[in-house]
């Protein structure tokens, strides 16, 4: 009896937290609206699967409908196969106006066999530049891959997979804007961007190939603070698990690993671009 009673009684936490994460991944109809695309954009099986589709006429999208101010955000995608050259796959947090602070994941489609970019940046008051781009250690379309993105107000981190790809370190120290203070929406496209994505604009869209597909999955914004009517659901006194997070020893070890293996372009080495000297944020980052 008693063996059977602490069965029973360490099934049901665990029961408890399959289901509290069952319930977590997000609702794709619940947590999302799709904006443009005049119905290429579909939101599929009771609102677990979204994709995003692109032909000649027209490519698609869809945003959040909450805002959030800091939070750690992951979102599976599975690109456009084949020969997507041309195409771009966008996937932000921005926030609204002229002076709107953004952070960017693109994903720059190519020839069959031949690798994507993956482009970043981040916007703060309006200003970007700040560009870095990869090419990733698996094909991000044969199956679903978690981008992350970790937003407080010491640190961005773009990851993939878990492993931290760039660190981008509040730099208001040095006199450089950070996105603190505006809240952002989530925010994802599908377009042609043929005249400049693929090599530089020389490789063209393909249509025979249209229409062009990216779809998108579990959905989790559980350590995320939803900005409404002012004020956050997050508090000092409640903060959500790994909002406060940074990079321990063997993340910064996989962060220098990408860095060193698949950073392709990094603003901050760009001595050409910056004839008199790099941004003063590049110092810390
Ligand atoms: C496309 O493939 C070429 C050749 O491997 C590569 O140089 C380039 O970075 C790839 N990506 C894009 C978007 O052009």
């Amino acid at each position: 009896m008693a063996s059977k009673f602490s069965i029973v009684a360490l099934m049901i936490p665990l029961f408890m937290i399959i289901f509290m994460r069952a319930a977590s991944a997000g609702n794709f109809n619940r947590e999302f609206d799709i904006t443009w695309g005049d119905g290429r954009a579909k939101i599929l099986n009771n609102g677990e699967l979204l994709t995003l589709s692109l032909d000649k006429t027209s490519g698609s999208g869809f945003q959040s409908k909450n805002e959030y101010l800091f939070g750690k955000i992951d979102m599976q995608l599975k690109l456009v196969p084949g020969n997507s050259a041309g195409t771009v796959t966008a996937y932000y947090l921005s926030s609204q106006g002229q002076t709107h602070d953004e952070i960017d994941f693109e994903f720059l489609g190519n020839l069959s066999g031949d690798p994507y970019i993956l482009h970043t940046n981040v916007f703060s008051q309006g200003k970007g530049n700040r560009e870095q781009q990869f090419h990733l250690w698996f094909d991000p379309t044969a199956d679903f891959h978690t981008y992350s993105i970790l937003w407080n107000p010491q640190r961005i981190i773009f990851s993939v997979d878990g492993t931290p790809i760039r660190e981008f370190k509040n730099p208001e120290s040095l006199g450089v804007a950070y996105p603190k203070s505006q809240p952002m929406r989530i925010y994802s496209s599908l377009w042609n961007a043929d005249d400049w994505a693929t090599r530089g604009g020389l490789v063209k869209t393909d249509w025979s190939q249209a229409p062009f597909t990216a779809s998108y999955r579990n959905f989790n914004a559980d350590n995320a603070c939803v900005w409404s009517s002012g004020s956050s659901s997050c508090s000092s006194s409640n903060p959500p698990a790994a909002l406060g997070e940074e990079l321990d020893t063997t993340s910064q070890d996989r962060l220098k690993w990408v860095q060193k293996n698949y950073m392709i372009y990094n603003y901050c080495s760009d001595s050409k671009r910056f004839p008199q000297g790099f941004p003063p944020e590049c110092s810390i980052n």
